[in-house]
């Protein structure tokens, strides 16, 4: 199966201007594309499973990442931007009790979710805080 249509790719519209944070956002690119590598060459469903896994974790760190400077910044969107942080773990958890067996199935609903999800916020939401981080010193 080949997959590569499908892998993200990083571009300079997609940065918010802080490293650290770039770093991240391109780290969650990175993790997709070794999910959709592991589809492609048939990995066990552990194997995808334990990428899930870590992309899921990496996701949670990296909002309390951009959370912990919406507070120190006092950043003026910082509710609502929780809240779409708030929406994206709910609707997480939806789809993990939709499959309570772990499938390649599963893993590509949430890859379409993630990509789609990810891209809307990286391009909407999080360029939101570049000038508040900006101004704060934050690059
Ligand atoms: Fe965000
Ligand atoms: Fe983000």
């Amino acid at each position: 199966m080949d997959l590569n249509n499908k892998k993200l790719e990083w571009n300079e519209k997609y940065s918010v201007g802080v490293k650290e944070l770039d770093d991240q956002h391109k780290h969650m690119f990175d993790t997709i594309n070794e999910l959709l590598d592991a589809i492609s060459n048939n990995n066990t469903e552990e194997h995808l499973g334990h990428i899930i896994e870590t992309l899921v974790k990496y996701k949670v760190f990296h909002f309390a990442t951009e959370e912990k400077y919406f507070e120190e910044f006092h950043y003026e969107e910082a509710e609502e931007h929780v809240s779409k942080h708030k929406e994206f773990n709910e609707k997480l958890t939806k789809m993990k009790e939709k499959y309570p067996t772990f499938s390649v199935d599963f893993a590509f609903e949430l890859i379409d979710f993630l990509e789609d999800w990810l891209i809307d916020h990286l391009m909407v939401t999080d360029q939101k805080y570049k000038k508040c981080f900006h101004d704060h010193g934050l690059k």
